[in-house]
């Protein structure tokens, strides 16, 4: 969940490096004014150059909505010409100003339902927060929802801002209300953190942002302006006080003499002599040299990016964690988690996901949706899938182990994101609360009679041929026949058929995405038990999704499954019919059946794809076998031999 702000903003960095830096976002919604809030800001502490001046004039009496003559600051803000024309603004943008007493880098995250995904990359990053409330609506659920993923997200302080003052006369009460209704949701959010601050405001005359409102009616209020909150907030926790932690980004190598490991460290600080260990192997050594451009340093602390050298030969790569000896991170590959859903396409349980965790990747499932929260009432309810914006509290197992903080001792180093295998698509983010303790007590039992042991004695070899393909295909016909030829010639075999293995192990699941899931995996696993007995295992389920048959495949050895298409148009399955299963679909008596109302995603490069309206049933069980025999799968007798 790292973010990288503009090229443009740390040059000014740089240039101003001597004061202190708050990174900060804003949220709020569409029209609650906040475009025009950091206008305000960064108009204010005159952080715009002179060419945006220039731009903001034209650009002001093109699209402001503030009138002839006026700027419209949220011109300054809301950037991209498209986004204009909307008048949302959509992505995640950096901005920075400064005061003589501080630097300030902003993100401006819209407010729109679906751009949680904006808010959470900001949030990830940010030390403190302003959510704008309009005054005349008061705390909307979208401003709820805002204050529960600030606080998921663990962003130290909140402050609401509490707009467009001057449109309810800067009434009292009003903003006493909104005040109190914050302070019980935030009791509820957590017990004993403090009620955020709710500052009155306007945004659009400036009043109580930079400086100090002076009308009349608004002299109740004696707290802070905006700017001086947000130039009064202790700086960032010392995370360089923490144990050592440097995630490998990089391992450097230009010959045999060097070997660097290099990285951003997440946390603590780090000399030469120092001892250190490695994870998840757990090896130890000491750090020799602290390589940077410059020479070498005498220490590097948390926030740089720096190249370790080791006393000692060891084997690190990518993704492992540099720790301190004396205080290592965990390691674990289960995990209790909170979940930040940001895809339209549903998290279903069980399917195989990758996930990014500091510089490591690995493959997660969700094993189980513990609950789904309820943002609007705080409660935990059950839930079998997730949508685009939910938050859950999720277990999640890994297929190797991890170094990890829990997220609440470390943002960077406890905070995940899901990764759709395909695609690449950013599908949620996530922190981790704890490991489970069961991941460490249960290890791999070597055994003396093996698979290959098993094999040897069956005197053929052992694997799955799994046929996937529109009920009515034809998957059942050809794998039966085919197990029948097999069996003649002698080949241990056992057919897994989706009807069949539906009535007992698979009883209790339906056909939902989430059960479709889940059946495959259950098949996947007994196919693989199967395989290692030593037997030719044939499946035959529908198994409509890539990803799950990717799954199946990668539990075997490699040329060990095959991937058999079992093709036939859709009119064909459904002239055919055998079980009524599409007449009835047709009368709406099943809503999701494959094909018709359930995706099936056929596959893009099968082992084996049989067409099956174009050739009989013995027929296409014949291909099977001569590709079988063909690619030395099977080395069969001899036709005719006994
Ligand atoms: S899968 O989608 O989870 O792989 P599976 O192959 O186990 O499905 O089971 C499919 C069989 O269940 C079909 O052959 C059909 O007889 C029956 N069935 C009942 N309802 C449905 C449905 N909605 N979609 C698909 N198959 C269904």
């Amino acid at each position: 969940m790292s973010v990288t702000s503009d090229p443009a903003f740390e040059a000014l960095l740089k240039e101003r490096e001597n004061r202190p830096l708050l990174r900060f976002l804003t949220c709020g919604s569409v029209d609650d004014g906040k475009s025009t809030l950091i206008g305000r800001l960064l108009y204010d502490c005159q952080a715009l150059f002179d060419d945006q001046l220039d731009s903001l004039k034209a650009d002001s009496a093109r699209f402001g909505t503030t009138g002839q003559g006026a700027l419209d600051l949220a011109l300054l803000v809301d950037g991209l010409a498209s986004e204009r024309e909307q008048g949302i603004t959509i992505d995640v943008a950096w901005r920075y100003f400064s005061t003589p007493r501080r630097a300030f880098i902003v993100a401006d995250t819209p407010g729109h339902e679906q751009y949680t995904r904006n808010m959470v990359t900001g949030a990830s990053t940010a030390r403190a927060a302003v959510v704008l409330v309009d005054a005349r609506k008061g705390l909307s659920t979208q401003t709820r929802r805002h204050l529960a993923l600030l606080h998921l997200m663990g962003v130290p302080d909140v402050v609401l801002a509490v707009n467009k003052m001057d449109q309810v006369g800067w009434d009292e009460t009003v903003h006493a209300t909104i005040q109190a209704e914050a302070a019980a949701f935030s009791l509820q959010l957590d017990g004993t953190a403090p009620a955020p601050l709710a500052i009155p405001l306007c945004a659009l005359s400036g009043d109580n942002v930079c400086t100090r409102t002076g009308l009349a009616e608004a002299a109740w209020y004696t707290g802070p302006t905006l700017l001086e909150w947000l130039e009064n907030l202790p700086v960032a926790r010392d995370a360089q006080d923490d144990p050592f932690r440097l995630p490998v980004q990089y391992v450097i190598r230009p010959d045999s003499s060097f070997r660097g490991f290099a990285g951003r460290i997440a946390a603590g600080r780090v000399r030469p002599g120092d001892a250190v260990c490695v994870l998840p192997s757990g090896q130890r050594s000491t750090v020799a040299r602290i390589v940077t451009f410059d020479g070498d340093l005498p220490e590097a602390v948390a926030g740089q990016s720096v190249t370790l050298t080791l006393a000692d030969e060891i084997d690190i790569t990518r993704g492992d964690m540099l720790c301190a000896a004396q205080e290592p991170a965990g390691v674990s590959d289960q995990f209790s988690a909170r979940l930040v859903w940001l895809s339209d396409t549903p998290l279903l349980p069980q399917r195989g996901y990758l996930m990014r965790l500091g510089t490591a990747t690995a493959g997660a499932r969700v094993m189980q949706i513990k609950s789904r929260t309820d943002i609007d009432t705080l409660g935990e309810r059950p839930a079998s899938t997730l949508g685009l914006n939910d938050i859950a509290r999720v277990s999640l197992s890994l297929d190797r182990p991890l170094a990890f903080d829990p997220y609440s001792e470390n943002r960077d180093t406890g905070s995940f994101i899901l990764i759709d295998r395909h695609t690449n698509e950013t599908l949620g983010c996530g922190m981790l609360d704890f490991a489970y303790r069961r991941a460490e007590n249960i290890h791999w039992q070597p055994l003396k009679v093996d698979a290959p042991a098993r094999e040897a004695l069956m005197g053929h070899r052992s694997g799955v041929l799994w046929f996937t393909g529109l009920s009515g295909a034809g998957k059942s016909t050809i794998a039966d026949r085919l197990e029948q030829k097999l069996h003649h010639l002698g080949i241990h075999t056992m057919l897994l058929d989706g009807d069949n293995v539906r009535h007992g192990l698979n009883r209790d699941l339906g056909f939902t995405d989430a059960d479709r899931v889940e059946n495959i995996r259950r098949f996947s696993e007994v196919a693989r038990l199967m395989a290692d007995a030593g037997l030719l295992v044939l499946v035959s389920v529908i198994s409509p999704f890539r990803a799950e048959r990717t799954m199946a495949r990668s539990l075997l050895p490699e040329g060990r499954f095959l991937e058999i298409f079992v093709d036939a148009p859709l009119e064909v399955c459904e002239e055919r019919d055998p079980k009524g299963l599409y007449r009835k679909a047709r009368a709406g008596q099943i809503p999701n059946l494959t094909g018709i109302g359930s995706v099936y995603e056929p596959p893009e490069a099968p082992d084996l794809h049989l067409e099956s309206h174009r050739a009989s049933a013995e027929v296409l069980a014949d291909r099977v076998l001569d590709h079988l025999e063909r690619t030395g799968f099977l080395q069969l007798p001899p036709q005719g031999a006994p």
